[in-house]
C-alpha cells in the first residue's frame, strides 16, 4: 500500500518536474524570440540597411515592440478567463521584455538621437508632453521590473499586487504617447490605442459583470 502511494507521489513529482522544465524552456525561447526584432534591426542598422533615417527607424521599432509586449501581457488574463488558455507562467517574461524594449527605446533616443546632450534631454522630458508621458510610463515599468522577483513578492506582501496594478496606467500612457508622437492621424497608433482601451475596459468591467452573473453562470 505504502509502496503504491510512494510510486504515485514519485510519478506526480516527476510530471511536475517535466512541466517545470518545459515551462522554463518555453520561457527561455520566449526571451530569445522576443529580443530577435531588436537584434535583427540592430544588425540592419549596423550594416546600413535600415533606410534613410536608421536611428529614427530603430527608435520607432523598439517603442512599438515595447507596446506590443505590454499588450500581450494584458491579454494573459482574458485569454485564461474567456478561452481557458493559461499563459500565466509567461506573464513576467512578457512584462520584462516590454520593459527592456522601452529601456532600449529610451537609450536610443538619449544616446543616438540626442547624442547624450543632458541639458537637451532634460528640457525634452520636462517640457514636451508626449515625452513626459513616455517617461512616466518608463519609470513605472522600471519599478515593476525591479520588483518582479520572488524576494520582492515576499517582502512587499499585499503591496506587491497594488504596485503591479500600475501596469494598467503604464500601458495606457504608452498608447497615448504613441498617438501623440505622430503629427497627423495615421491608423496604426489609433489601432493600438483601441486595442489597449478594449483590454483595459475588460479589466475594469470584468469583476463588475462577474458579480452580477448568477452563481452557476460564473463557475
Ligand atoms: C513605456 C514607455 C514607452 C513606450 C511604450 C513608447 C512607445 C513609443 C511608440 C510606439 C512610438 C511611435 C513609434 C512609431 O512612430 O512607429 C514612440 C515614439 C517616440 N518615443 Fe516612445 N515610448 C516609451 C517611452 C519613451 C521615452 C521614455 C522616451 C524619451 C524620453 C520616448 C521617446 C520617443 C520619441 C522621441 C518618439 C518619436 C520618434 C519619432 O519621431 O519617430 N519614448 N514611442
Amino acid at each position: 500500500m505504502s509502496s503504491t502511494l510512494n510510486a504515485g507521489t514519485t510519478n506526480c513529482s516527476r510530471a511536475g518536474n517535466i512541466r517545470l522544465l518545459t515551462t522554463g524552456r518555453i520561457r527561455v525561447a520566449l526571451y530569445g524570440i522576443g529580443l530577435a526584432p531588436a537584434a535583427w534591426s540592430f544588425f540592419l542598422g549596423a550594416t546600413n540597411s535600415l533606410g534613410a533615417d536608421p536611428v529614427r527607424s530603430f527608435e520607432d521599432l523598439l517603442g512599438v515592440w515595447a507596446l506590443r509586449f505590454l499588450i500581450l501581457g494584458l491579454l494573459v488574463t482574458p485569454l485564461r478567463k474567456l478561452a481557458g488558455v493559461n499563459l500565466l507562467s509567461y506573464r513576467r517574461a512578457l512584462g520584462l521584455l516590454a520593459f527592456w524594449y522601452a529601456a532600449m527605446h529610451f537609450a536610443t533616443y538619449a544616446f543616438l538621437d540626442r547624442g547624450l546632450d543632458l541639458p537637451v534631454i532634460l528640457a525634452d522630458v520636462t517640457k514636451r508632453p508626449f515625452l513626459i508621458i513616455g517617461m512616466v510610463a518608463l519609470l513605472i515599468l522600471a519599478a515593476l521590473a525591479a520588483t518582479s522577483n520572488r524576494v520582492s513578492i515576499r517582502r512587499l506582501g499585499r503591496g506587491w499586487m497594488r504596485l503591479h496594478r500600475l501596469v494598467y496606467p503604464a500601458v495606457a500612457l504608452g498608447a497615448v504617447h504613441f498617438v501623440m508622437s505622430v503629427k497627423s492621424w495615421p491608423l496604426e497608433p489609433l489601432v493600438y490605442a483601441g486595442v489597449v482601451s478594449v483590454l483595459l475596459s475588460y479589466r475594469v468591467l470584468a469583476p463588475f459583470l462577474r458579480s452580477r452573473l448568477p452563481r452557476r453562470a460564473r463557475a
